[in-house]
């Protein structure tokens, strides 16, 4: 037996045997192997009655190696049909006693022995959904055996794990043991093995259904959210078989399904989003030796809605902050939102009443710059204008420890400016730039100065893993790296609708494409005088009048904004987030058709589809090349997390390699040949790698971070 991954140790009657895989024990070449020989090694010993399964380190085993989904199994060697088949054929009962985490195979093997022992603050779960495919190693066989047909539906489905009392009150494990966790499970194992059994198998216990439509239900309520989606309707399809198939036939049935979803383009883009985002955490010149600062208290200035926003992370990670406002009305509307935000949690049940208390008694309301004198990092979150945003660092500046971390939240701004006005400050600056709702969206663009040091940034990089958040370096570039993209996105979006493509048909192909919404929406939601009054500082006079914001200037001169005044690119019923098409959109496509002199409106979905999307390939790329992202995985993580892109599609970068880097650079060169705007400029990463028949993960893995 490999003994650095399964060692066998005789505990009393009970052979113990740990998987030690670290970091998480997954299921690697080796593993099944040295579970089998334990096995084989406790059958043969006579002074062994039973056996225990324990997980080394922090938790039992974490599934199958994600990795392996890509790579060939070693031939000959053991997995986990051999492992359940170990355990079911043994005739010395065998536990699992799980500490930390039972994911995926982990909680298949565990389900496939006789009995099941959890520690507290163990979850156990069947994740795999989130990888594209059904759990294949019999969890949707096993679990409605153990749980019932409706919770084990629901875990599958959503992949969500349960904690160590809800597994026991469920029927997923025999008993929670609060203290010396192994040498309880070997109590256990003793006296189950005393008894005599029988030890039964979950493949032996009934199915049972009371309600056949919960299936149709289910369907029915992850209909949206899983628009394009064939994992999760896979995961109803195996339980379904669970309950309509004898347990051999439900097995056979479970892997079919398994593997005709394993190797899917679904699959491959969330395995690539599942290491993307622990990529993502590693940042040159930043280790484990890197020490972080305490963070036990923060400030917050501007209680406007990204401020309000932020301060609610803070307090939700229990750390007291002090939020600053110019006056006392200012001030009160920014805690009233706040409080509504938070009330409108407590009565969807998504926090107690007791959460809800705690977290308002950490927000310290102030309309005094110096009660942020001890805080050790403060956040600046006012109006985005350099001007206004220099004013208040400069007050930051005169009452802050010398010692505070100091950031900014700006969507575009220079932040190296604002650092270069504090030059005492050296290396203590930075950029946060955080997503509406801030206390929501769980993306953080952290933004690396040019002389923040690496403790600072490491530390930032901490507090917002703290808060919840997914923080992803950008380098300063105007709108870092989700917004300069955007521009791209946007522009094409609003050149279409002047070329006379309506905005309904642009959206709906943007959604049937899996986006969350069509980019004409979110500019209603977001507001167009945003962009106007921007148009409008930087241009004046004819210079706005420019193709792609011809439309959106005359309907801000109207007055229609957006969502906010219920009419921009749509109509918005009074209370309602819903866009309406409207017809006069239809007369100011034809007047910017006639302004500009373009003919009839010649395009198909799938233009469209490359006319939007193309440009966050070719513009991710120049950013990529320029450092501004440090991986291209990095630029996924942002569009999936704080743009709406589908994970299931895994971001435009994975999404490119799908297509054909050939063909999307081929397509980028036509366009600015015969469309000429700055986001068809060619990247000459694009090209680079499309001519050497790559795909931004081959440029990751060339350019990977220790
Ligand atoms: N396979 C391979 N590597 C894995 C892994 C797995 N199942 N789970 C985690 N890792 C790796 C991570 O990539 C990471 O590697 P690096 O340090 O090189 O970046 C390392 O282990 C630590 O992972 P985390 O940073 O995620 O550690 P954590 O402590 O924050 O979380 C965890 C631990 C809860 C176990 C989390 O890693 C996790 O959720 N893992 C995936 C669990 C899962 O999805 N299991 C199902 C697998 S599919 C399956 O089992 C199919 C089947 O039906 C047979």
């Amino acid at each position: 037996m490999n003994m650095s991954l399964v060692e066998y140790e005789r505990r009393g009657s009970v052979a113990v045997l740990t998987v030690n895989n670290p970091p998480v024990n997954a299921m690697s070449p080796g593993v099944p192997r040295g579970i089998c020989e334990g096995i084989a090694r406790a059958s043969r010993d006579r002074e062994v009655d039973a056996v225990v399964l324990v997980g080394a380190g922090r938790g039992f085993i974490a599934g199958a190696d994600i990795r392996y989904f890509s790579l060939p199994w070693p031939e000959g060697e053991e997995n986990f049909s051999d492992v359940i088949r170990a355990f079911e054929d043994s005739s010395k009962p065998v536990v699992a006693a799980i500490h930390g985490h039972a994911l995926g195979g982990g909680l298949e093997v565990a389900m496939a022995c006789h009995y099941r022992v959890v520690s507290p603050g163990t979850r156990v779960g069947q994740p795999e959904v989130k990888l594209g495919f059904p759990p294949g190693a019999g969890g949707t066989q096993r679990l409605p055996r153990l749980a019932g047909v409706a919770a084990a539906l629901d875990m599958i489905v959503t992949g969500s794990p349960v904690t160590a009392p809800q597994a026991v009150e469920l029927g997923i494990a025999d008993s929670l043991i609060e203290d010396d966790f192994v040498e309880g499970a070997c109590r256990f194992a003793e006296q189950r093995a005393r008894s005599g059994g029988p030890h039964r198998l979950a493949r032996d216990l009934p199915v049972n259904l009371d309600d056949p439509a919960i299936f149709d239900a289910m369907r029915g309520k992850i209909a949206r959210r899983a628009r394009g989606m064939r994992a999760p309707y896979a995961c109803i399809e195996c339980v379904e078989a669970a309950v309509n198939l004898d347990f051999d036939a439900g097995i056979a049935e479970e892997r079919r399904i398994f593997e005709a979803c394993v190797h899917s383009d679904e699959s491959k883009a969330l395995r690539h989003v599942f290491f993307a985002e622990r990529a993502a955490g590693k940042i040159p010149g930043i280790d484990k030796s890197t020490p972080l600062r305490e963070i036990a208290s923060a400030g917050v200035v501007g209680a406007g809605t990204m401020g309000g926003g932020i301060a609610m992370n803070f307090a939700n990670a229990g750390i007291p902050v002090t939020i600053v406002e110019r006056n006392s009305e200012a001030l009160e509307r920014g805690m009233a939102v706040i409080s509504r935000n938070y009330g409108a949690s407590v009565s969807r049940g998504r926090m107690s009443e007791e959460a809800h208390d705690r977290a308002m008694a950490l927000i310290t309301p102030s309309i005094a710059m110096e009660d942020l004198a001890d805080a050790d990092v403060i956040i600046e979150a006012v109006f985005e204008e350099m001007a206004v945003k220099k004013a208040v660092f400069a007050e930051i500046d005169r009452v802050a420890r010398p010692d505070a971390i100091l950031t900014s939240n700006t969507s575009y701004l220079n932040i190296d400016d604002i650092a270069a006005a504090m030059p005492d400050r050296h290396g203590r600056v930075l950029g946060t730039h955080f997503f509406s709702p801030a206390n929501v969206m769980r993306l953080l663009e952290v933004v690396r100065t040019a002389n923040v040091s690496a403790e600072n940034l490491a530390t930032v990089m901490a507090l917002a893993r703290r808060m919840g958040k997914l923080p992803i370096v950008a380098g300063v570039c105007h709108g870092f790296i989700g917004n300069r993209m955007l521009e791209g996105y946007f522009g094409e979006a609003s050149l279409m609708v002047e070329e006379g493509i309506a905005p309904e048909r642009i959206d709906r192909v943007m959604f049937e494409f899996g986006m969350a919404m069509g980019p004409l929406a979110v500019m209603d939601l977001a507001g167009l005088d945003i962009g106007w009054s921007k148009r409008k500082d930087a241009g004046g006079g004819t210079a706005i009048e420019r193709r792609g914001s011809w439309i959106a200037n005359r309907l801000c001169e109207q007055g229609r904004f957006g969502q906010k005044t219920g009419r921009g690119y749509y109509i918005y019923e009074k209370g309602s987030r819903t866009p309406t098409p409207d017809a006069e959109i239809d007369d100011l496509m034809e007047a910017a058709r006639h302004h500009f002199g373009l003919g009839p409106p010649d395009l198909s979905d799938a233009q469209i589809l490359e006319r939007c999307l193309y440009p966050l390939v070719n513009i991710g790329a120049t950013i990529l090349a320029e450092g501004h992202a440090l991986r291209a995985s990095d630029i996924d993580l942002v569009y999936i997390n704080g743009y709406g892109f589908p994970a299931w599609r895994g971001g435009p970068m994975h999404w490119a390699g799908n297509v054909g880097l050939d063909r999307i650079h081929e397509a980028v060169c036509r366009y600015h040949r015969e469309l000429g705007f700055p986001q068809w400029a060619p990247s000459s990463l694009l090209k680079e790698l499309a001519s050497s028949s790559r795909t931004f993960e081959d440029h990751d893995r060339d350019h990977r971070h220790a």
